[in-house]
């Protein structure tokens, strides 16, 4: 079986120039004003009245910590500016949880007066670049390098998901990254991201708008994964085993090196809420015009404990010995709702993105029936499902 190997983006360099030139403030930081209201009112409270628990080493989750960036990432996952009355950390300041006088009825009154003078003092200026963020990661030093001699070598690097929330704990984000080109003079170096995913959860989540931050800023070009918005489970697999979640995208992502070494990569999510597995409404539908099509193609040759001696790969990310209807829902978490063409359960077998073997063979009729049954299928995410 020949690969196709991955294709360098073209317009990467095009794209360069004109961002150069562009008035518009491309790079959207940590929002210094945010911070620095931060500083001065809710930072200045739990430095006093929480870090004896919530600095790092405490009992209860660390929020407190001496990089005041830091902090106020941290901080901003337990604060809902849109409805502050439903911010945990105001409803945790006074809700008696620490046994102290640090966290009575007056103290929870303090801190909501504090949250409403940081969002009136400079959160309110700042332009959103999400609402859950991860802790920040270092970049790692043995990336592999792509250019000048096209390895197409990837190491992937993950973020723990319980800096976010507790029901999140043991859930990780991944991308496999590289260092795409180590710069030259006429262009500066990059990284490149691809295959962003869950992995190790338990729990189906509801993602949108994933963003990858360097040094807390995000890139507005670099926006290939803000357009996410999906459910995503762990698979479900014959004798358990195997918790890999479906890869969210097929597209891959360059972002620009900020430092030779050191660079912190952190992600931004506009959604991440633990809900029910999706299930398919026209599972009736996926069964009489998809499986055909899956059936003729055979993805079970490699997508099973059959094609595992020669593809590990495929069954790992992808393990086909399903009911029909656990098949339709794996099969409509790797569809994109707002750019049908772009779904990976078309990009790959269909193109050969990612490197997947062209496997069908006359793709105008497989997009026609996929395109129906997702129609059929409606938006499903944000309208039926729940938590
Ligand atoms: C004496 C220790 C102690 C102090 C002081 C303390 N906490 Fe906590 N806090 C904990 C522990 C332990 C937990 C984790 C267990 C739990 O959820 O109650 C926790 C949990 C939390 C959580 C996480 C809730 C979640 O759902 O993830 C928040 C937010 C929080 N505290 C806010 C505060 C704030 C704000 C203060 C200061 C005004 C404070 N705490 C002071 C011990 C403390
Ligand atoms: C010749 C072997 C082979 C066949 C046949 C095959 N695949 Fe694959 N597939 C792979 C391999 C190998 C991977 C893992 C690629 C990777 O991620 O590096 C994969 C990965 C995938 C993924 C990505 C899964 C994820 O979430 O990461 C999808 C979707 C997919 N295949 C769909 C299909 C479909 C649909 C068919 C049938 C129409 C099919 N494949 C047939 C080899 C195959």
């Amino acid at each position: 079986m020949i690969f196709r190997t991955f294709v360098a983006v073209a317009l990467f360099s095009a794209t360069l120039v004109s961002a150069n030139a562009a008035s518009l403030k491309r790079f959207v930081d940590p929002c210094e004003g945010g911070k620095a209201a931060f500083e001065k009112t809710v930072y200045a409270k739990i430095k006093t009245d929480c870090a004896e628990c919530h600095a790092p080493g405490g009992r209860g989750p660390t929020f407190v910590l001496a990089d005041t960036a830091a902090a106020y990432m941290r901080v901003k996952n337990y604060v809902d500016f849109v409805d502050l009355s439903r911010s945990v950390l105001g409803i945790r300041a006074g809700n008696n949880h620490c046994l102290k006088e640090n966290c009575n009825e007056a103290s929870g009154k303090e801190m909501k007066t504090l949250l409403q003078a940081w969002w009136d003092g400079g959160e309110s200026s700042c332009k959103t670049v999400g609402k859950y963020f991860t802790a920040a990661i270092t970049a790692p030093s043995d990336l592999p390098v792509y250019l000048p001699e096209k390895v197409d070598a990837w190491k992937r690097i993950e973020w723990d998901l319980s800096a976010i929330r507790d029901d999140l704990a043991g859930t990780k984000f991944s991308v496999e990254a590289q260092v795409y080109s180590p710069g030259t003079d006429a262009a500066p170096a990059a990284y490149r991201f691809r295959k962003p995913r869950m992995h190790q959860g338990f729990d189906p989540i509801r993602i949108a708008g994933v963003r990858i931050l360097v040094n807390g800023k995000f890139d507005r070009l670099a926006n290939a994964y803000e357009s996410i918005d999906t459910v995503t489970a762990p698979q479900e697999v014959a004798g358990g085993g195997i918790l890999e979640f479906p890869v969210l995208t097929s597209q891959p992502l360059l972002l620009l090196q900020e430092k030779k070494a050191g660079d912190m990569f952190s992600v931004a999510f506009d959604e991440l809420t633990i809900v029910d597995r999706p299930k398919c409404k026209e599972a009736g539908m996926f069964k009489e015009k998809v499986l055909p099509i899956l059936a003729k193609a055979d993805c079970a040759s490699c997508h099973t404990t059959a094609g595992t001696a020669t593809l590990p790969a495929a069954r790992a990310s992808f393990a086909m010995e399903l009911t029909d209807d656990q098949l339709c829902s794996a099969f409509i978490q790797r569809t994109n709702h707002t750019s049908p063409l772009r779904s990976v359960v078309i990009e790959m077998p269909a193109r050969g993105k990612l490197g997947h073997p062209i496997v069908i063979t006359e793709p105008a009729a497989y997009l026609d029936v996929l395109q129906t049954w997702m129609s059929a299928e409606g938006y499903l995410f944000s309208k039926d499902v729940t938590n």
